[in-house]
């Protein structure tokens, strides 16, 4: 008789409306090098569950975080989900990670000083808050007491010439405080309040997005295309972000076009609005609002303010406190999440003396996602 085959688990996160737990068989404790049929097991349930944690990965080493997220794509080439253009003086995203030298698509992110780590000799890191980039954030007295916002939902991409990655791996290595200090995220709409650990990060599921449209909405979705700014990141750097992070409010502040970086109009990203998983065959709501320029739409195009609007009416809905996920880390969780099917968001902030260490991956598609109607 031969013996069972050492198997990989998945358990459904309890309390929460999407994500699983994974539980590596007891020989494949590293998850870049699980066998072909573990990891068709790991590879369906990211597609199913959207978000999946495998905890006490704290070792993994940046190589192998890099293999394990290229294996969620044959189609890419190993360039990191961002050009270039990611370091530009002007992109929001500047100051948002640090690559590791000995495999630069593995970024460094977190808070505080870690000079040292993975050869870096200065490494200061700085947790993005919303502080920077909301239109009206947060007053001192109120983030005094706890009160935090989501920082910017948003799928992780370029939007300019490369193809939205897959997956993305977030590594916990380092996250002193997580377990005990909470922080409250405050809903300015509707006055919701929603508690979690501090620092938290925030998923909204692309396809519970899309289920709960009416009729009419799914029908406009599935008809929609949306156009991506050229260098979206630096487009938008002088406008401010509405207070749930979904998009930016539009007071014409924009960078004007010719003094973005060069750009082409064949490398302007048009994405559909809705993707379809290929595992599951559901409709996902897939759009980044801070970074929408136009929406081409069975009624006409839709210009920038008008095509924030939209996007903003469609997609509020699936943030409310009991439609998301937030994963409180801990030391060692390994996130792995479609990013191709879910929005997330950073949120919280930290005090002076805040430390954590992550590490994160992702890598531009060599296809640019789909809409299967
Ligand atoms: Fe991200």
């Amino acid at each position: 008789m031969p013996s069972a085959q050492p198997t990989l688990s998945v358990t459904p996160l309890p309390d929460a409306p999407f994500g699983a737990v994974i539980t590596l068989p007891a020989d494949e404790q590293d998850p870049a090098f699980l066998s072909e049929a573990n990891f068709k097991k790991l590879y369906d349930a990211v597609h199913e569950h959207l978000v999946v944690v495998i905890p006490g990965q704290k070792d993994i080493a940046p190589q192998s975080q890099y293999l394990l997220t290229k294996r969620f794509d044959p189609t890419c080439e190993g360039a990191y989900g961002h050009s270039k253009e990611f370091r530009h003086e002007k992109s929001v995203l500047r100051r948002d990670g640090h690559s590791t030298p000995a495999q630069p698509q593995v970024q460094i992110l977190g808070q505080g000083r870690h000079d040292g780590h993975a050869g870096v000799a200065d490494l200061e890191l700085r947790h993005p808050t919303h502080m920077s980039f909301h239109h009206a954030p947060l007053s001192d007295e109120d983030m005094a007491k706890g009160y935090t916002r989501f920082y910017r939902w948003h799928i992780d991409s370029a939007l300019y010439e490369l193809a939205p990655p897959v997956a993305t791996t977030l590594l916990g290595i380092e996250c002193p405080g997580a377990a005990t200090s909470s922080q409250t995220i405050r809903y300015e709409d509707t006055g919701e309040e929603l508690s979690t650990a501090q620092a938290a990060t925030a998923f909204a599921s692309g396809a519970a997005g899309f289920e709960r449209l009416s009729p009419e909405e799914k029908e406009f979705a599935l008809n929609t295309t949306v156009v991506y700014a050229p260098h979206p990141y630096i487009f938008i750097s002088p406008a401010k972000a509405t207070s749930d992070g979904l998009t930016m409010v539009s007071e014409g502040k924009e960078l004007p076009l010719d003094e973005l970086p060069e750009w082409e109009d064949s490398k302007v990203k048009r994405l559909p609005l809705v993707w379809t998983n290929p595992v599951t065959g559901k409709h996902h709501l897939q759009a980044h609002g801070c970074c929408v320029w136009k929406l081409e739409t069975p009624e006409g195009t839709y210009e920038l303010e008008k095509a924030r609007e939209t996007l903003h009416k469609l997609m509020r809905p699936n943030i409310g406190p009991s439609s998301i996920y937030c994963h409180n880390w801990e030391e060692g969780d390994l996130v792995i999440f479609y990013n191709r099917g879910v929005w997330h968001s950073v949120t919280g902030q930290f005090g002076p003396d805040g430390s954590r260490l992550m590490h994160q991956c992702n890598i531009a598609s060599g296809r640019d996602p789909v809409c299967v109607k």
